[in-house]
């Protein structure tokens, strides 16, 4: 991965959720994306879904179509690391300045990212699991970003964490991100009263 410059704000961002990660397991900070990038996305987002490019989630080739249901429901579709889109690049260059930040760091050692678009309709849910599975070894860090426009309590939709000694819960507003290292937090995304968008992604060690 080239190495990108970042600005002290960008690095504060960066901090609060490497911060966050060493000392409660998690990260949590707002605007992780500068908002209009945020709303960029999202409207990517709705016009993937509105083609048809959004497709359901597998979790594994050994379950069936109808089984991966009962254990989530969004639609994803992946972002490309090399994309021509102006906001999908804009978006990877964030996401490879964290990259290059966490390894300088934290000598994590970070040389590869995979990240998708989600959709989950109203109702939808991804049961308790951990990112990290046996085929996929690679992936090191969670980092989700939410793409919701004016989210409410009354929605849902929450992300619970079952850390150590406690679970927290998590509004999936726009802009905010959550940070987690993959082989160790075990999550779950509640259904929401309303459909509820978001990117999630890994950073990877290959
Ligand atoms: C995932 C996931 C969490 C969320 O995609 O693996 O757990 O809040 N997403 O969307
Ligand atoms: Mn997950």
């Amino acid at each position: 991965m080239p190495a990108v410059s970042t600005n002290r704000g960008d690095e504060l961002k960066f901090e609060e959720l490497i911060e966050g990660l060493v000392t409660n397991q998690f990260g949590v900070v707002d605007d992780f994306l500068d908002p209009e990038l945020a709303i960029d996305l999202r409207i990517n987002l709705q016009k993937r879904w509105s083609d048809g490019q959004m497709h359901p989630a597998g979790i594994g080739k050994r379950f069936s179509f109808q089984k991966n249901l009962k254990v989530r429901g969004d639609q994803i579709s992946w972002i490309e690391n090399n994309s021509e889109d102006i906001f999908e690049k804009s978006f990877i260059k964030r996401v490879s300045a964290f990259a290059d930040y966490l390894n300088q760091t934290c000598y994590t050692g970070i040389n590869d990212f995979e990240f998708h678009y989600a959709f989950y309709e109203e109702g939808s849910f991804y049961k308790r699991h951990l990112d990290q599975f046996r085929a996929d070894l690679g992936r090191k860090y969670s980092l989700v970003i939410y793409l919701n426009d004016a989210w409410l309590d009354t929605d849902g939709g929450k992300l619970s964490l079952y850390l150590q000694d406690r679970d927290i819960s998590i509004l999936p507003l726009g802009g905010r991100s959550v940070f987690f290292k993959s082989d160790e937090v075990e999550h779950e995304v509640h259904p929401a009263g309303r459909s509820r968008i978001s990117i999630a992604g890994w950073l990877k060690r290959t």
